[in-house]
């Protein structure tokens, strides 16, 4: 029996559902983003096995160090992610998206009728029993591995630790539970409390939220779909973070006294959301959107056409100046870099599964490499917006702090620095702490001095 709404409507049998989940999480554990691996799964199968992917990647460390005292040795990979995937779902019956009882039955079909794992099903089988007579103790018993403990890998719980010593138990707690639909209200058409009225109007509920102490956008209390908020086709609405829709009036606050004919540019602009949320609030700048995403760029151009906004959308790589830039000067430049995602963990909870430690300073490398490359082309007076969807120090703070040394023309303004990432059960006060639940994000704004 289905306890969870989020899976009551579907019509595949469970096996067929956890079979298809297994084979999401084997795709992770090979490196594959875990929406890449669901576009792969049946249409029909989809919605069923995205919940419970997603919840099955949030308790992943806790499956993997169930699955490592129930066997020492690991199965093949096949059954080895089916018994994962359902330790994951059962390890905890007020979380189990079924009756603990079914998913062991079910998982141990989805053995039975896959031709790589049938050979497997009794190992599956003793393995999920023993489990069901001796939870308590195993639990217990993993308590103590910190992977099991916070569900994320060590090295990663280890960074949070050092980086936010009073913050870091929110933060990992805050990605064990689903984000809300967070929308941006397009201010050239509505304002956010109109726009809230108008969903009340349709039966969709919801509060506003602030960004940089406006009201500008609404939490969803659940989500729908796109096709069912009024004027979403005609560009009156997006679906952004709360925290992602601080960029846009953080970086043009300071600048639109410069006049209406802004020069802007977007660094790292795909799938283009902070693109279209600038051309909104400054319909009349210049926007130059780079990304070096061949492919990611049409998202932008997508992005912008439902908006009805225009910008210049050219795919190259940012900090290859020589081969995109035409010699003129910005007035404020965007530098989204790409990093760990390490603050959109509740939106991706693949993401700590599939990062490396190495990666963060592989990331914060490419970083300093596109701050260095860009800043010499904003104009002396004018803004850059540096910002990641990231909560690891080194990407945020640190970077900006060592880029500021070598920099004397850079002075850093009034900036939210790291939002650690906030839902309903976090206990977390915030600086401005009105912008309801949101990611975990960094942004730093420098002014360049005229010298
Ligand atoms: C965090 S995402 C940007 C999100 C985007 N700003 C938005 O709000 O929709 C980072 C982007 O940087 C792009 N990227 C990575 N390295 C780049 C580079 N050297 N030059 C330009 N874009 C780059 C990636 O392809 C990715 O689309």
């Amino acid at each position: 029996m289905a306890t969870s709404s989020s899976v009551t409507h579907l019509q595949a049998p469970l096996w067929q559902l956890l079979q298809a989940t297994a084979g999401v999480a084997q795709a992770v554990h090979h490196g594959r983003s875990m929406t890449a691996a669901i576009e792969q799964v049946p249409k029909d199968l989809r919605p069923g096995v995205q919940a419970l992917s997603f919840q099955a990647m949030r308790w992943w460390g806790r499956a993997v160090a169930l699955r490592k005292l129930l066997a020492r040795k690991a199965p093949p990979a096949s059954a080895d992610a089916l018994l994962c995937t359902a330790l994951a779902l059962s390890w905890r019956d007020d979380l189990a998206p079924y009756a603990v009882h079914t998913l062991v039955n079910q998982a141990v079909e989805a053995a039975r009728r896959h031709k790589d794992m049938r050979a497997q099903a009794p190992f599956v089988n003793a393995c999920l029993r023993r489990f069901l007579r001796e939870r308590d103790a195993l639990l217990l018993a993993t308590d103590k591995e910190v992977t099991a403990q916070w569900n994320h890998p060590s090295w990663w719980v280890k960074r949070v630790q050092h980086d936010h010593p009073d913050q870091w138990t929110a933060i990992l707690e805050a990605a064990q539970s689903a984000a809300p639909m967070t929308l941006r209200v397009n201010q050239q058409h509505h304002t956010a409390a109109d726009y809230l009225a108008a969903l009340q109007e349709q039966g969709i509920a919801g509060k506003l939220v602030s960004t940089a102490g406006m009201p500008s956008g609404v939490q969803l209390d659940k989500a729908v779909p796109v096709h069912l908020l009024p004027g979403f086709a005609q560009g009156h609405v997006s679906v952004q973070d709360a925290a992602a829709q601080w960029a846009a009036p953080l970086l043009l606050k300071g600048l639109q006294a410069a006049g209406p004919s802004l020069r802007l540019l977007d660094a790292c602009a795909a799938p283009g959301g902070k693109t279209g949320h600038l051309l909104e609030c400054a319909p009349t700048a210049q926007v130059l959107a780079l990304d070096v995403d061949p492919q990611r760029c049409e998202r932008i151009q997508q992005n912008v056409d439902r908006l009805q906004v225009q910008a210049q959308i050219v795919a190259a790589d940012a900090a290859d100046t020589a081969k995109w830039w035409d010699g003129q000067l910005f007035d404020g430049i965007l530098l989204d870099a790409p990093c760990t995602a390490s603050g959109i963990g509740r939106r991706h909870p693949d993401v700590r599964w599939l990062r490396r430690e190495t990666d963060v300073q592989q990331l914060a490398a490419i970083q300093a490499k596109l701050l260095k490359a860009l800043w010499p082309l904003v104009k002396p007076g004018g803004r850059l917006l540096y910002c990641t969807c990231s909560v690891f120090r080194a990407e945020g703070e640190t970077q900006i702090q060592t880029f500021v040394q070598h920099n004397t023309d850079a002075l850093i303004l009034p900036s939210p620095g790291h939002l650690t990432p906030s839902n309903v059960i976090s206990e977390i006060s915030l600086r401005d702490n009105d912008m309801g639940e949101h990611d975990g994000f960094y942004y730093a704004l420098l002014e360049k001095r005229s010298i």
